[in-house]
């Protein structure tokens, strides 16, 4: 049986969601998976997050940009993305819209998909930001796989959609989120896996 092709296709602006989706990445790899890691690489229009992208890049923390072959390759795909006012960042956003052309061929379909995100805040939008992400994986005709309370540790992160981070200004993202980002990709390689035959 081939190992089983994972995306984990994110954006960020400020580095959080860029540390979940590393995390995702080393655990998938030791799940046995053929992980690609990919930024939405799109200069967003502000300023301040146009200079913290560019410092990124020169400190060598960015990852190549995704493409669209990124999605068609996938069995299986993890998106991330900051919440935006308690929605998907355009960036990411942009990046979905492209697909187009992929989705009209059925080149989405039949891959298992879930989400990550990040704010600022406790209630500051993590659940609507999943839920209206997973608005696309249904038209996609997308195998939504959320960790629901799978796993003792889901009722310590509490959240069954996907996983989800309160940033705190510089702190490394910690043990309960790591935990939950480990169960989530585990459990994506392995019901992918199923899925693969
Ligand atoms: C335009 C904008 C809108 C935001 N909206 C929210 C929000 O609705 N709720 C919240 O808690 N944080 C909000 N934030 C904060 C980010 O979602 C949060 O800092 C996130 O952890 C950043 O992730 P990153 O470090 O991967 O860029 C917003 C930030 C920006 C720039």
């Amino acid at each position: 049986m081939s190992a089983v092709k994972l995306a984990i296709v994110y954006y960020s602006a400020t580095g959080t969601v860029r540390s979940m989706a590393e995390r995702l990445a080393a655990t998938g790899t030791s799940a046995g998976a053929e992980v690609r890691l990919r930024q939405v690489t799109r200069r967003p229009s502000g300023g301040e997050e146009q200079a913290t992208q560019a410092q990124q890049a020169e400190a060598g923390q960015g990852h190549e940009g995704v493409t669209s072959d990124d999605i068609v390759w996938a069995d299986a795909v993890l998106f991330g993305s900051p919440t935006r006012y308690g929605n998907v960042a355009g960036q990411l956003k942009v990046f979905i819209d492209s697909l187009g052309s992929e989705w009209g061929q059925g080149l989405l379909a039949d891959k298992v998909y879930a989400g990550f995100t990040s704010t600022s805040t406790q209630h500051g939008g993590q659940e609507t930001t999943l839920l209206a992400l997973y608005n696309t994986i249904y038209h996609f005709g997308g195998i939504l796989v959320p960790p629901g309370y799978t796993d003792p540790s889901k009722f310590v992160d509490g959240n069954p959609y996907g996983v989800s981070h309160v940033a705190v200004e510089s702190e490394p993202i910690g043990d309960v989120t790591t935990t939950a980002l480990d169960h989530l990709v585990q459990r994506v390689v392995r019901i992918a896996g199923k899925l693969n035959g």
